[in-house]
């Protein structure tokens, strides 16, 4: 079975307009997102994507490191959406919608998402995004969204052990590899529709969409954030892509950045 990707043969048949209609390939670099971003200075057309095989110094949000095996999916996608920068947050959401509907779609999976970022099966992590974006005039000029999928890898072979218990990838899950090329391009696909959608649509019908996989919704979870810990009930994320939170003594919060683990 054919687990590497090669993009020449992708491209034959992929069905977008933009995305991935230039696809740049590396079997090694020090992060995607870092690359695309110097693409995006040197004027990369909107769609462009980069990927690579391994990343060694692969990064995540709130500045932590992404550990990137060969056999995972390590990508990202220039856009170029034009619009202000505080819109910028609401493209995790489109992505990670992607991603939870195409491992659906493909693999039957029972996928969930994460406020802000993540995707989870058996409420273990098996991607992660994280946007980074350019601004001039309140504008965002470019934005990179960076794409990581535990894809081909055993997580007890190749991360390590802290990573363990909150850790899944489609392997251990599948109990057997994915081809990683069509991963790749169903993703390409699905991202292209969803982010069509939400720059012609309102953004309440694709978050909708988001939240009929956020399990968390509902449930007492505790918020980290730069401003300390916050506990309390998740009962909706807001238009603007903020979490609202309801304490003990029944106010409510919204909190725009953060992690957030539920408790039982
Ligand atoms: C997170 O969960 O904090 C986000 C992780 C994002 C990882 C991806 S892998 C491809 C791209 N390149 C990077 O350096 N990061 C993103």
């Amino acid at each position: 079975m054919p687990i590497n990707i090669n993009p020449n043969r992708l491209q034959e048949s992929l069905q977008t307009k933009q995305l991935g209609r230039k696809i740049f390939y590396a079997n090694s670099v020090s992060s995607t997102n870092k690359w695309a971003k110097k693409l995006a200075k040197l004027e990369a057309s909107e769609g462009t994507v980069v990927v690579a095989r391994t990343q060694t110094s692969g990064h995540g949000r709130l500045g932590r490191k992404w550990i990137s095996p060969a056999g995972g999916l390590w990508f990202s996608v220039i856009l170029r959406p034009n619009f202000d920068v505080d819109k910028v947050a609401k493209l995790v959401f489109v992505a990670s919608l992607a991603v939870a509907e195409v491992l659906h779609e493909l693999y039957g999976l029972d996928v969930e998402t994460k406020w802000p970022n993540d995707v989870l099966i058996d409420g273990k992590k098996v991607c992660g995004i994280l946007a980074e974006t350019s601004t001039q005039n309140k504008k965002a000029s470019y934005v990179v969204v960076g794409i990581g999928i535990n894809a081909n890898f055993d997580v007890k072979k190749s991360l390590p052990q802290k990573l363990w218990e909150n850790t899944l990838s489609l392997e251990t899950k599948l109990g057997q590899k994915i081809r990683l090329e069509e991963l790749f391009r169903a993703l390409l696909e699905k991202l292209e529709d969803i982010y069509h959608r939400f720059l012609k649509t309102d953004f309440t019908l694709i978050l909708g969409e988001w939240k009929k996989h956020a399990r968390f919704l509902g449930h007492e979870v505790e918020v980290t954030s730069g401003s300390g810990k916050l506990r309390g009930l998740a009962v909706d994320v807001d238009d603007d892509g903020s979490l609202i939170i309801k304490t003990r003594d029944g106010t409510i919060k919204h909190v725009l950045v953060g992690d957030i683990s539920v408790k039982q």
